[in-house]
């Protein structure tokens, strides 16, 4: 099956799948596998100090040939991720190295981004904002996001006391606004791709779903006892769903689609044969899924 949608127009991959920014685990290799795999795989830029990162885009270039993305998520003023302490400044360090090396897709994350946006947009890439509010979407499409990827509740990461379900996120932002919009949160398997799309996403962020795949940089044990996780426990159900300004300290229930850990490229490839068996199974006939048309 062929996707087309505005969101894999604008990365170039094959698929319509966005790679997570991961704090800890969005390093180098495991990004370049996603983008081997036909995903856009995403380097969170400050899992890397700036003197390190321009060797890191240069081994990226060197695993992959295929199209990647980088992560820069902006820490509001004060709070230090990593033990990495970044400046406003420190940003467009990172930018700037990022597009000397020739990256077209930026993704910003978390805090406003507006400067960033400015200078990527001068540079002639794409410039794609996750945010967790409707409300700092349509904020984030005023200051000139190309796209907007949106995060439910129900997924892992940082969270947000107001934030809607992935459900209610996309079929509104689909009404909401003009540019192209990824969903992400709880999102792990065929039904919730085919699923974000019919809401009204262009693209679907894996997040949790690929830290418990084989060449994931967690752990095993990690992604042993994460796989093995209770998801109908009260104790599962309050760290996940909590509602303070705070990361959860779970994965969300997007790994319980995974039995075992299996490669990253067979997880995705089962993901994508599967939505095209689904959507034969509904009757569609076509070899490809063509949303620019439609
Ligand atoms: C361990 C972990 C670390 C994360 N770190 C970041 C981060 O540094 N920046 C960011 O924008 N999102 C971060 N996220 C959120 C993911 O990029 C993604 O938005 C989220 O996992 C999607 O929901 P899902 O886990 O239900 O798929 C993190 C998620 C996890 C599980």
């Amino acid at each position: 099956m062929i996707w087309k949608t505005n969101i894999n127009k604008m990365t170039g991959t094959k698929y319509p799948l966005i790679m997570g920014a991961f704090a800890g685990y969005g390093k180098t290799e495991f990004a370049a596998l996603f983008s081997n795999a036909g995903g856009l795989g995403v380097i969170t830029a400050l899992n890397y100090q700036i003197g390190d990162f321009k060797s890191e885009l240069q081994k990226m270039k060197e695993l992959t040939d295929k199209p990647f993305g980088i992560n820069l998520t902006v820490l509001p003023p004060g709070v230090r991720a990593l033990n990495v302490k970044v400046s406003k400044d420190d940003y467009l360090k990172y930018l700037e190295i990022a597009i000397n090396e020739g990256v077209k897709v930026f993704f910003t994350s978390a805090y406003q981004a507006t400067h960033l946006g400015k200078r990527i947009h001068e540079a002639g890439c794409y410039w794609i904002h996750k945010c967790a509010l409707i409300r700092h979407a349509i904020s984030a499409e005023k200051a000139g996001a190309d796209a907007i990827t949106l995060i439910g509740m129900e997924a892992s990461g940082f969270k947000n006391p107001y934030q809607h379900t992935t459900l209610v996120n996309i079929t509104m932002t689909k009404r909401l606004l003009k540019v192209p919009i990824i969903a992400a949160g709880g999102i792990g398997d065929a039904r919730g791709f085919l699923g974000a799309l019919a809401m009204g996403a262009e693209g679907v962020c894996l997040g949790s779903a690929i830290l418990t795949t084989a060449e994931s940089p967690v752990p095993k044990e990690m992604k042993k006892k994460w796989l093995e996780m209770d998801i109908l426990s009260e104790d599962y159900h309050k760290k996940l769903y909590h509602r303070d300004l705070k990361a959860t300290r779970v994965l969300s229930t997007a790994i319980v689609h995974q039995k075992e850990i299996v490669p990253l490229r067979d997880f995705i490839e089962n993901i994508m044969d599967e939505a095209g068996e689904i959507l034969k199974s509904w009757g569609f006939k076509e070899n490809q899924l063509d949303i620019l048309s439609i």
